[in-house]
């Protein structure tokens, strides 16, 4: 139950709260949800599986499994990837866990109370303008994340989510409730359900894969290290089915949180990153006891972010302290530094560094695209390949039936979706945003 919940608490965070609406916003409602599903589905609870597998088989973390599973290969080399994309990652996502802070303590104040939408989107543009304000919260939240990671609070913390996570998503609920009971909520519902095929673009298809991976915290060795404490009676296809079902639904209950409010209100979807920070507060103003729920809705958040942020900080801890031998403190400071460093570039991309730009990407736009559009569906590929081809097929039949004692149905579809579709559906999603841009 421990590692379950723990994995549960990796993979839902700002991502499925924050970054589900505003890419599902982006990339037109429907046809970007149809897209999301289909890849949880073929690709992200297949790519779980393989991820546990690699993880309790060998009980290490990334470098130190893929050199004892695949000794003759040299395929470690994949774990600095890891590490170079877990890194962008805690750059950016520290950011709006910053901002996450900035509207804890709005509503705690009672600030967040009283204006009109208009005056809510001006109050988040000024907000994330101010240089001083976003990198403080950002180095803050950094700061928080590396006292829990090096105090070893981390099973604390665990424990502590277990509570507070079915709480948030009773929260959903609630304000899901609320919202489809908005005049013009329909329009909102049917924007997220109703998919237009002719809108399923390049862009949306990538997108999608991009948004399975990162809010199944996939792809990066995340989920390999966490398996890596499975005890050996866990089902993995079991486990991987609960993450990838319980994720899938936290993200629908989001989007159904936002979308009939962005309608109802005459907001526009397609924000961006900003969207859920608009949106919210024009909500708690027309919930009875408004106020309350928004400190409690902040407060979870807060939650569900810092187990997301300690699963990526430990995919670089683990590897800094078992392969260069830093003791588990240094490793910590080495970690919380460069994201320190990087994070506040990016707290500065909506403000004074907004037209330092590659691509036509700011700082933050780059890490959030290269990581999860790019890196996460190229390590995808890697995993699916190694458990689908290069490692021995009785490991692989010993891990998903508990050698032997639990018979698994789905095994041979999940063998070939580890093989063929997984691998081949990320290289055609690839490819078809690569052509067709
Ligand atoms: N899945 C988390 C979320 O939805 C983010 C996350 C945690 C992550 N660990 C990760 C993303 C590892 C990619 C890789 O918020």
């Amino acid at each position: 139950m421990g590692a379950i919940a723990a994995t549960v608490g990796s993979a839902v965070g700002l991502g499925n709260i924050w970054r589900f609406p505003y890419e599902a916003g982006v990339h037109g409602g429907g046809a970007f949800l149809l897209v999301y599903v289909a890849c949880v589905l073929l690709m992200g609870i297949p790519v779980i599986v393989a991820e546990f597998v690699i993880g309790r088989s060998t009980h290490k973390n990334v470098r130190g499994a893929l050199r004892e599973l695949a000794p003759r290969h040299k395929l470690h080399w994949f774990s600095y990837v890891c590490i170079l994309a877990s890194l962008m990652i805690i750059s950016f996502y520290s950011v709006v866990c910053g901002w996450i802070v900035e509207y804890l303590q709005l509503s705690v104040r009672g600030l967040l109370h009283g204006h009109t939408p208009a005056e809510y989107e001006q109050m988040f543009a000024d907000f994330v303008q101010n240089p001083w304000r976003c990198v403080l919260w950002t180095l803050l939240f950094l700061a928080l994340n590396y006292v829990v990671l090096r105090r070893g609070l981390k099973r604390g913390i665990e424990r502590v989510s277990n509570v507070l996570m079915p709480l948030l998503a009773v929260l959903l609920v609630v304000f899901c409730v609320n919202g489809l009971t908005l005049p013009g909520a329909e329009r909102g519902v049917r924007f997220l359900f109703t998919p237009d095929f002719s809108q399923i673009t390049p862009r949306v298809a990538i997108g999608a894969m991009g948004q399975a991976f990162f809010s199944l915290s996939l792809g990066l060795s995340c989920l390999l290290t966490y398996a890596s404490y499975f005890k050996d009676s866990d089902s993995l296809v079991r486990n991987a089915t609960i993450v990838g079902v319980l994720d899938t639904v936290v993200a629908i209950l989001a989007g159904l949180m936002i979308f009939p409010a962005v309608f109802s209100y005459g907001m526009r979807p397609e924000a961006g990153p900003k969207l859920i920070f608009e949106v919210l507060p024009a909500i708690f103003e027309q919930m009875p006891g408004g106020p309350v729920w928004a400190v409690l809705l902040f407060a979870l958040l807060f939650v569900a972010s810092i187990t997301s942020t300690i699963s990526m900080s430990e995919i670089s801890i683990a590897f800094f302290s078992e392969e260069w031998g830093m003791s588990r403190n240094r490793a910590s400071i080495l970690n919380t530094g460069i994201a320190m460093v990087l994070g506040t570039l990016c707290a500065l991309s909506f403000g004074v560094l907004s037209e330092a730009t590659v691509f036509g990407m700011t700082l933050f736009e780059l890490f959030d695209y290269v990581s999860s559009n790019v890196l996460l569906p190229v390590g995808g590929i890697f995993f699916s390949l190694l458990v689908g081809w290069v490692l021995d097929r009785g490991l692989v039949r010993d891990q998903l039936t508990n050698h032997g004692t639990r018979t698994v149905r789905v095994m041979r579809p999940l063998v070939f979706c580890l093989r063929y579709v997984a691998p081949a559906a990320i290289v055609v999603i690839f490819l078809y945003g690569l052509l067709w841009r």
